[in-house]
Order: C-alpha cells, then sequence, then structure tokens
C-alpha cells in the first residue's frame, strides 16, 4: 500500500488553520512533539496520538534554546523527508515544521523556570535544557491547541517536568506517556544512537540490564548504595563516564531518604566516546 505525502506546515497559522477545519468537523486531536530523526520509538509515540484522537499532528523542531554552546545543535540528525514518510506510515495527519525564526523572532525575551522534578539529575549536567523545553513545548502546546499529547517515557524527567508544566499553566491538553522503545538487547531507541560505533553500542546494550539488576537490588540495600553499585557496573561495562545514577519517587521524582517507601524510578545518563545516553525503569 502507498501513503499519500503528508502535509507540511511552517507557520502557527496554517497549523491553526488545519486544527480549526478539523474541529469543524467534531474531530479530535493528538500531538507528538519531536525533534525529528525519527526511529520507532517515535513512531509509537505517533500510533498511541492515533489509538487517543482522531487526527495527529507531529512537529519537527530542533529547539535550539534546550542545547548549550558545547552541545550537538549543528550536528543533530535532521532529515525531513525521511521523517515526513515515516510520519505518513505511521498514521500522522499533518507535519508542523518552523523555522526557528518563527519560534523565536527577533526580541523574544520569554523564560520559563520549572521547580519540583526538574531538579537534580539532568539538570546538574545539563542547566539550561529544562528551561528550554518548558518555553518551547508551552510555546507547542499553545499552538497546536490539541486534546492530548504524548510524550516518551525514555525521557522520564522530561515527562514529569512537562506534566507539572501543564498543571501549573493551566494548559489543558492531556499528557499522555507512552513506554520507551527498545531494540532486541533492550537498548532504549534513541536519535543520538546513530553516533555510536559498532563497539559502543554493544557496550550501550547493557545500560538497561545493569539498571534493571541495581532496582533490584535497592530492594535488598539502600538507594545510594544500589546507586554506587549501578555506577561501577557501567564503568566496568565499557561506559567512559557516568552523569548520574538516580533512585527517585515515581511521581514528583523527589530522592528518597534511606529505604525506598513509594514506588520508584530508577533514572541514568552514562557516556560512551561522544554520545550520552539516558535510559530508566521502574523499580
Ligand atoms: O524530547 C524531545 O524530543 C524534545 O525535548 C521536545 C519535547 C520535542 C522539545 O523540544
Amino acid at each position: 500500500m502507498t501513503t499519500l505525502p503528508l502535509p507540511v506546515v511552517r507557520t502557527v497559522a496554517d497549523l491553526r488553520a488545519a486544527v480549526a477545519e478539523w474541529r469543524r468537523q467534531g474531530l479530535s486531536v493528538g500531538f507528538v512533539p519531536t525533534m525529528g530523526a525519527l526511529h520507532d520509538g517515535h513512531l509509537s509515540l505517533v500510533r498511541e496520538a492515533g489509538a487517543q484522537a482522531d487526527r495527529v499532528v507531529t512537529s519537527v523542531f530542533v529547539n535550539p534554546t534546550q542545547f548549550a554552546a558545547h552541545e550537538d545543535l549543528g550536528t543533530y540528525p535532521r532529515q525531513e523527508d525521511r521523517d515526513a514518510q515515516l510520519l505518513a506510515s505511521a498514521g500522522c495527519h499533518l507535519l508542523f515544521a518552523p523555522e526557528s525564526d518563527a519560534m523565536y523572532p527577533e526580541g523574544f525575551a520569554t523564560r520559563i523556570e520549572v521547580g519540583g522534578p526538574s531538579q537534580g539529575m539532568e539538570t546538574d549536567f545539563r542547566p539550561h535544557f529544562f528551561g528550554g523545553v518548558a518555553v518551547v513545548v508551552a510555546k507547542l502546546l499553545n499552538q497546536v491547541q490539541a486534546d492530548v499529547a504524548v510524550f516518551g517515557e525514555k525521557d522520564y524527567q522530561q515527562l514529569m517536568v512537562v506534566r507539572r508544566l501543564t498543571a501549573d499553566l493551566d494548559i489543558p491538553t492531556r499528557i499522555v506517556g507512552a513506554p520507551t522503545g527498545r531494540d532486541g538487547w533492550g537498548l532504549a531507541l534513541s536519535s543520538r544512537n546513530a553516533y555510536l560505533s559498532e563497539q559502543e553500542r554493544g557496550i550501550a546494550r547493557r545500560l538497561n540490564g545493569v539498571l534493571a539488576e541495581a532496582g533490584a537490588r535497592a530492594r535488598n540495600a539502600s538507594p545510594s548504595e544500589a546507586e554506587a553499585w549501578a555506577c561501577e557496573a557501567l564503568l566496568e561495562a565499557g561506559f567512559d563516564r557516568v552523569d548520574y545514577v538516580a533512585i527517585r519517587r515515581v511521581d514528583d521524582l523527589a530522592p528518597f531518604a534511606d529505604a525506598i517507601d513509594a514506588p520508584a524510578r530508577i533514572l541514568a545518563a552514562a557516556w560512551l566516546g561522544k554520545t550520552r545516553l539516558i535510559d530508566n525503569l521502574p523499580v
């Protein structure tokens, strides 16, 4: 079966006209924000949005405000034609691909600081990150005005920050978290996996197993002992550096004192060469 080319809009006015036409027809709208370089993990989010709404908008925008000057904004993979084909095959109805100037015109001066779940972990190593994500997600949700937006659990801290942001700012779009897509060895699918050499990929595939084992150990040891064990195990597996391994409460990402006394999640970020991998699992 051939899929029709996906309609692409680049301005908020065109996006809103398309969404308004669906609304006129009584259709509900789902939204999946992405930075492109799509893989099966993204496509599963699009399918989830399609299961929850009649029409699906996906945005592809490599958001400059969530990258620090030394990070990979310039080299982040960009492949709009391929992304559009994949999106059409996954049941997306509209691609919103704005230019950077349209999102951040001359004079743009708004910052959003989300507290709570943004504290620690990613913020300790990428202090600019959630400020940039909060601004672009608030803008995108306001631009699309979808009924439901789907975010991957792979970026679990981001999902919790988005939930906090939308609750605090009364953004009416319902936020849905979708399970992490993994390859046959359990490696979380990520656009940045494209940077890995074959040898690095073999090491990267150990990450989820180490986190699962650390989660199991945390039942009989303190969270900090289990975290320390996981850091060691990742370095032994061949990771070059571990930014963090953290066991946190699932809902607000608060740390535990000495024992896990509420539903928990283990989250980690570690480096292989120039590639930074993140992953998380329920404990
Ligand atoms: O998860 C991502 O790809 C990005 O952080 C997002 C949510 C699209 C915002 O730029």
